[in-house]
């Protein structure tokens, strides 16, 4: 362990919900919604979700020069979060993200990158003093994949702990240089068959595609598998960890509180095991309630909730 930090490289975006009956269908319009606008964003949904339970959080990312940018950085600040190595693009707009969420809770999301397309290898070179001294790196995929594998080159080679939240599913095979440098990746289901190539449809399927992935040389992988919890394959052994009941209201950004919450556990020296448990809370508690941020637990709630089940 070195000073218990997360470096958490990734995207910021706003966004912009509306509450449907049901998803649209392509050609359709649906009435009725009730419209919500949140900080969002992958990398910032997971560098809050930290830092809301304890974490000691960096985020490397890029905003565009305009007012979602400016309220974004002034959240980040308000969560706690060292936000020094957040810069900003003179030419392209702050990301943006158009999410419906049915009545089921389940959402379908569309984004405008903007200013997040532009985070490079320069800006991991500033940020090099931050990232060498960490205990654990997060990423995801709404910034170039070619920033990414280079964050976590320069991560591995002092030692940090690296985690590849590979999500959205990647368009095209992740490459060998990125996945030998991710010593945990944390994929749903979707996210597993695209960098597997296997379809998941049972427990033989999910152990399979956990199988390729860890060919292409990730040590370990948790495929997050909604209610049912998570599915965790360590040095060859599969341990499924089932999570809570709760009554769904908004799936948005459950993943992304699992692994801000997971890399919390991971600096204060819990096991996988415990880690993706505690993960498991922090998400169940977030889907109870609506948006990305907001909907992210306090330590004090994890606590609770974890005392009572343990
Ligand atoms: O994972 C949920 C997030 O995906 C949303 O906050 C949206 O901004 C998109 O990035």
């Amino acid at each position: 362990m070195k000073n218990n930090r997360i470096v958490v490289v990734g995207s910021s975006n706003t966004d912009m919900v509306i509450r449907c009956p049901n998803m649209p269908r392509p050609g359709e319009t649906v009435l009725g919604g009730e419209f919500l606008m949140n900080h969002g964003g992958k990398g910032a949904n997971q560098a809050v979700a930290a830092a809301k339970l304890g974490g000691n959080v960096t985020f490397i990312a890029k905003i565009g020069d305009d007012i979602f940018g400016a309220e974004t950085l002034e959240m980040l600040r308000r969560t706690g979060i060292d936000t020094s190595h957040v810069s900003v693009s003179s030419d392209l707009p702050s990301g943006v993200a158009l999410i419906n969420v049915d009545a089921k809770g389940e959402n379908s999301i569309s984004v405008a990158s903007g200013s997040n397309a532009a985070l490079s290898g320069k800006d991991i070179d500033n940020a090099m003093e931050v990232i060498s001294t960490a205990d654990v790196m997060i990423a995801q995929l709404e910034t170039p994949v070619e920033t990414v594998a280079y964050a976590a080159e320069m991560a591995k080679r002092h030692g940090v702990t690296v985690v590849l939240n590979p999500a959205p599913a990647p368009l095209s095979p992740l490459p060998d240089a990125l996945l030998r440098n991710v010593d945990i990746i944390i994929p749903n289901k979707t996210e597993a068959e695209a960098i597997s190539g296997i379809s998941i449809t049972d427990g033989d399927s999910e152990r399979k595609a956990i199988e390729a992935i860890s060919a292409k040389g990730v040590g370990t992988t948790i495929i997050t598998l909604g209610s049912k919890g998570a599915l965790l394959c360590t040095g060859g052994d599969f341990i499924m960890v089932p999570t809570m009941k709760v009554k769904t209201v908004d799936t948005t950004a459950a993943g992304d509180t699992f692994c801000g919450a997971f890399c919390v556990a991971l600096t204060e020296g819990k096991g996988l095991v415990d880690a993706v448990r505690f993960g498991n809370k922090a998400a169940a508690i977030s889907v109870t309630r609506n948006g990305a941020q907001q909907s992210a637990p306090t330590r004090e709630e994890v606590d609770d909730v974890w005392e009572a089940r343990n």
